[in-house]
């Protein structure tokens, strides 16, 4: 049963959290780099030829990370989200045609099979609940369609570095995951004034709950009447050390970077402790 306090609790701190963050939320977050935009861009074309998608629907769609790619492609976007400082921040210029609501995605009144694709990145994790959102998403779709999820905590990863000491002299590789993972409260009240109850209940998906199991989640998607679910697993521990070792140039960093995800990959789901986040897409 859902308790509608914490619900309501959860979308007040990311209101908050996201109200002080706007100004700032395109530079600092890592997503918005350029190699990071082509990969998301790449995995969305692909989805946009297979659906012939016409209309889009961003759940959560802060400035308009998705929409930004996604007007490229398609010719009606609508984007939802709670924050009024973020959807201030869209840019809805261009020839498609954007319309952006002021809304929780768990109870909008969706237009019912309309939309060819649904996008959430990096947004999930925001939530108290995630099941009224992903009914959202279902009942948005079409027959057919695609629902596209990125940019999530990877529970089997954060659960090892939960129970590691922050000062247990481990590989600097590791100490980094460990302040990324449970210290970054810290950076957030230093930074922007922020208070650690807000940003876990803003955060409520990693900070509270620790990210999201593959099968917990499957199995609330199929229950919802998604089929055909395609997990991936992305960005081991690691992965950014090599990217940017000093010693070496840009394309032999890449490249090394590249083969050690070609074995994690392979290795699955031996190696899934060892990957950051994961994502996917599933059909309606
Ligand atoms: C980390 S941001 C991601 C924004 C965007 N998708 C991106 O990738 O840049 C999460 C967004 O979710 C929004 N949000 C949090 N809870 C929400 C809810 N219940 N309904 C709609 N939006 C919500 C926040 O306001 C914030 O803009």
């Amino acid at each position: 049963m859902v308790n509608t306090d914490l619900y309501q609790k959860v979308i007040d701190a990311n209101i908050s959290f996201h109200g002080t963050l706007a100004d700032d939320y395109k530079m600092c977050e890592p997503h918005f780099r350029p190699e990071n935009v082509q990969k998301v861009e790449a995995k969305l074309l692909k989805l946009v030829k297979e659906t012939n998608a016409k209309r889009l629907l961003d759940l959560g769609c802060g400035t308009g990370f998705i929409i930004d790619i996604a007007k490229k492609y398609v010719q009606e976007i609508h984007g939802i989200d709670v924050t009024q400082a973020m959807l201030d921040k869209v840019d809805k210029s261009g020839s498609a045609k954007i319309q952006t609501f002021k809304h929780d995605t768990g109870s909008f009144s969706v237009e019912s099979g309309t939309y060819d694709i649904a996008t959430a990145y990096s947004f999930l994790h925001h939530l108290y609940d995630i099941e009224p959102t992903l009914k959202t998403a279902y009942k948005a779709l079409r027959k057919g369609g695609k629902f596209y999820v990125d940019l999530e905590p990877n529970f089997y990863l954060w659960e090892i570095i939960n129970n590691l000491e922050r000062n247990g002299g481990y590989d600097p590789i590791v100490m980094r995951e460990i302040e990324m993972v449970k210290y970054k409260d810290e950076d957030f009240k230093k930074n922007f004034g922020l208070p650690k109850e807000i940003v876990d209940y803003a955060e409520y998906g990693k900070n509270v709950l620790g990210g999201f199991k593959e099968e917990e989640m499957k199995k609330l998607l199929l229950k919802i009447g998604f089929s055909k679910i395609d997990f991936f697993y992305y960005w081991y521990i690691g992965q950014g050390a090599i990217i940017n070792d000093s010693t070496k140039d840009k394309d032999e960093r890449f490249k090394n970077a590249e083969i050690v995800d070609e074995l994690l990959q392979k290795a699955l789901p031996l190696s899934k402790n060892l990957y950051k986040y994961i994502g996917f897409i599933a059909t309606k």
